[in-house]
């Protein structure tokens, strides 16, 4: 079965079919009553859908009215807290589009994030808004190296011919037979694009994600099937040398998780006494350090995961962020400091999420500027893009040869894709926002995410890709699962030479 189409042509659609089919493509049915219950909430739709899913027994195939309104208060308790904090509703820049004032940090400017511009509603109409901006903004970066055409001109009269397209992968999978059949939309139409399993750029064509948009070039049957000879990714720039310099170093961390039973709280300590000076530092590195930027999960959060109650040190999320603060109050003076959010953190959980709300920003002293996730940020004139990195989970899902052990190499991927996110509805809970703050659309000096508790670091046409690992040991639940985190290791960049090194404090 085909998924619906979100870029093209739609007229007379039915709302109520997309909430129908995007639980019936999960395996869920819904009682009447829960759809009557979805159709009037107008601005939570989509950050729902995983949330409702998510709670739901696996032996559950038709989804009752009651479970929807227990997740409805929950759900609505967090928003109203967010929006009472942080202000992740509209505010007056957000008709002219212009970014936040900049940071109170020194030396430290945010660019662009979430913060006070959110513009979601999650009606049906936010959803073809918010593709057709992917669409058209990666469409821009392929266009200039693919002269294509409109879906709806592959008619009778290119039978036979070679065409070439720009499109948004709406299905890919493999045949009985073997071969692969991807589904692509743009905003004239859809067409079928087949790749036969002997073909030379079959296993290339295993990389293809659902939502992404990329470039094929092949021979059209002009009757809506192209058979495909290439695959373009928009990538990034072909360029060896880093985009940007600037003076300093700047020490990535994420994944506090301040909070845990399992914070590494003695190896903080070593940190904290090398930053300040108060060891002995043969490498002359701790005096150079002027930014510090924290990529989410600064604290371990309450509610997270089933269980959680049990790994927990510090049980009330304002006391866990006080003893976050308190880490991070004992560094020098001189440093900046920058925090984006994660899923652990008090902020929404659909993303983009906003800055951490005022009510958590006054435990923190000195130069902080908070970010959202994503966040475009400049260091001294150096442009980092951080994020979060929860689509590293998607990416190890579906991409062949990708895995936690190696996070780097997912976030390279996000790089080839222009996009921090690609994959819609599966492990990211995306707010369709007017504009989609995940695509790349320009290359950035550095690409920092964390969220996956390993260390991971290599450089990509440019760009130097940093994941943090984390300062939270082993838990159970990893232990269980086979999953060796890398705590304590601060990946440094020294920012006038780009050059990364990492720091053990474990
Ligand atoms: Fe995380």
């Amino acid at each position: 079965m085909l998924k619906t189409p979100r870029i093209g042509l739609r007229e007379g659609f039915d709302a109520d079919r997309e909430i129908v089919q995007r639980f019936a493509e999960q395996g869920y049915q819904l009682e009447p009553e829960a759809l009557e219950i979805l159709r009037r909430i107008p601005g939570s739709r989509p950050d729902l859908m995983l949330r409702i899913i998510g709670g739901l027994d696996k032996s559950v195939a038709v989804i009752p009215a009651s479970h929807l309104s227990s997740i409805l208060s929950l759900a609505e308790s967090r928003r109203s807290l967010s929006s009472s904090h942080s202000g992740a509703g509209p505010s007056p820049l957000a008709n002219r589009g212009l970014p936040r004032d900049s940071s109170p940090a020194a030396g430290a400017e945010l660019k662009c994030d979430i913060t006070g511009r959110s513009t979601c509603e999650g009606g049906y109409e936010d959803f073809v808004r918010y593709f057709r901006d992917r669409y058209s903004r990666i469409r821009e970066i392929l266009s200039r190296r693919l002269n294509s055409r409109p879906i709806e001109s592959l008619g009778k009269s290119t039978s036979g011919r070679e065409v070439s397209l720009i499109g948004m992968i709406m299905d890919v999978k493999t045949t009985a037979r073997g071969n692969r059949v991807i589904e692509l939309e743009d905003p004239t139409g859809m067409v079928t694009a087949v790749i036969q399993k002997d073909a030379e750029i079959f296993e290339q064509s295993s990389l293809v994600v659902p939502d992404e948009v990329l470039g094929i070039t092949g021979v059209s049957d002009g009757n809506g099937r192209i058979f495909v000879k290439s695959l373009l990714w928009p990538d990034m720039p072909n360029q060896t040398e880093p985009l940007e310099k600037g003076g300093g170093c700047a020490l990535l961390l994420s994944d506090l998780h301040v909070g845990s039973k399992y914070f590494m709280e003695a190896a903080w300590r070593r940190f904290a006494s090398w930053l300040n000076g108060e060891v002995e530092d043969p490498s002359g590195l701790a005096a150079l350090v002027k930014y510090i930027v924290i990529a989410g999960d600064m604290v371990d959060g309450i509610g997270i995961y089933p269980g959680q109650e049990g790994d927990l040190a510090i049980k009330d999320i304002y006391e866990q962020y006080e003893a976050a603060a308190g880490c991070l109050n004992s560094i020098r003076k001189g440093i900046s400091l920058i925090i984006s959010p994660g899923n652990h953190d008090i902020v929404r959980q659909a993303e983009p999420q906003p800055a951490l709300p005022e009510a958590i920003q006054k435990y923190f002293h000195g130069d902080v500027l908070f970010a959202g996730n994503p966040a475009w940020v400049t260091l001294g004139g150096v442009s980092v893009l951080i994020y979060h990195g929860r689509s590293i989970d998607d990416f190890v899902l579906r991409v062949p040869g990708l895995s936690y052990a190696a996070p780097e190499k997912a976030m390279v991927e996000m790089l080839k894709r222009r996009h921090l996110s690609p994959i819609y509805g599966s492990r990211v809970s995306i707010a369709p926002e007017r504009e989609d703050h995940y695509v790349i659309s320009r290359p950035p000096a550095i690409l920092h995410c964390g969220h996956v508790h390993t260390v991971g670091i290599a450089r990509y046409k440019g760009v130097a890709v940093i994941n943090s690992g984390t300062w939270q040991s082993q838990t159970d639940f990893q232990k269980k699962m086979n999953i060796q985190p890398q705590p304590a290791i601060v990946p440094i960049v020294d920012l006038g030479t780009m050059k990364v090194r990492k720091l053990i404090f474990a």
